[in-house]
């Protein structure tokens, strides 16, 4: 991993926080943006921007004058049956999920840079469950395959200046996922459906995106890369 500037959007918690921590012994500048600053410790290297995708049109932070990487991480989990999920309830998913990543992105592109002729790089964040259906997923799944269809219109829009890839996870251990790993039973029940047998962590995710954003994976664009325990491709 190079130096340079990267915007982490949800840098704070879960898989993006693991990320900071990740670039932080080498890059020369990591902005942070989200609602709170969690456990982050803004320094000379991590500074923190609060701000709110949730909010349709709310105020964004102004980027980095120079953006070597920028990664979108806020998602939400809406796991309920169609029958039960409202129009407010797909309009907040596709609020934090799709719009959001478009307002990131929007705010970022024009200040991309990669370094000499390496391109800069983007990563975003789908789920296991866009390219697997599962029950209780309509509303997530279609944003985040929405996020999808956005990463491979931009990889194509932004080649070759600027990579566009994203990390589709399973169930990590994070504070979003809190609500389904609450007891240690429902952890080795989680655990047990995995071809792995284990329930990823967010050293997992965040270790890819650190790939996706050096420039070891320099002639990578336009890929949805599954970080699943083998769930979306294996029956074992
Ligand atoms: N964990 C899983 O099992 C799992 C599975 C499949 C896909 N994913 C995807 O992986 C990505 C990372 O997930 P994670 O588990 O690391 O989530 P997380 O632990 O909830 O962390 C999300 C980060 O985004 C920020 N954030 C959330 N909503 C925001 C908003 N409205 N405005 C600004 N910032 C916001 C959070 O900080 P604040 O709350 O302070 O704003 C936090 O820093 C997400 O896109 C998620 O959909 C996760």
């Amino acid at each position: 991993m190079g130096s340079g500037t990267y915007v982490i959007a949800g840098g704070s918690s879960g898989i993006g926080r693991e990320l900071v921590r990740m670039l932080t012994p080498a890059a020369a500048r990591i902005d942070v943006w989200s609602r709170e600053v969690h456990d982050v410790e803004p320094g000379d290297v991590i500074r923190h921007a609060a701000c709110d995708f949730g909010i349709p049109d709310g105020p964004l932070p102004e980027p980095p004058e120079e953006i070597r990487g920028a990664v979108y991480c806020p998602g939400t989990i809406t796991l309920r049956s169609f029958r039960s999920l409202t129009t407010a309830d797909f309009r907040r998913d596709l609020e934090v999920n799709l719009i959001g990543a478009v307002r990131f992105l929007q705010a970022c592109q024009p200040r991309l840079r990669g370094l000499d002729d390496r391109p800069a790089s983007v990563v975003l964040f789908s789920t296991v469950a866009v390219g697997q259906g599962m029950p209780m997923h309509a509303s997530v799944a279609a944003a985040k395959g929405a996020v999808e269809g956005l990463m491979r219109s931009l990889a194509a829009e932004w080649a070759p200046k600027v990579r566009v890839n994203a990390i589709a996870p399973a169930l990590t251990d994070t504070p979003l996922a809190a609500r389904l790993l609450s007891s240690p039973e429902k952890h080795d029940a989680m655990a047990g459906r995995y071809p792995l047998k284990r329930i990823g962590t967010p050293a997992d995710a965040a270790a890819l995106a650190c790939f996706l954003l050096s420039d070891e994976s320099g002639w990578m664009t336009g890929q949805v890369l599954g970080m699943d325990g083998g769930l979306s491709t294996l029956r074992v």
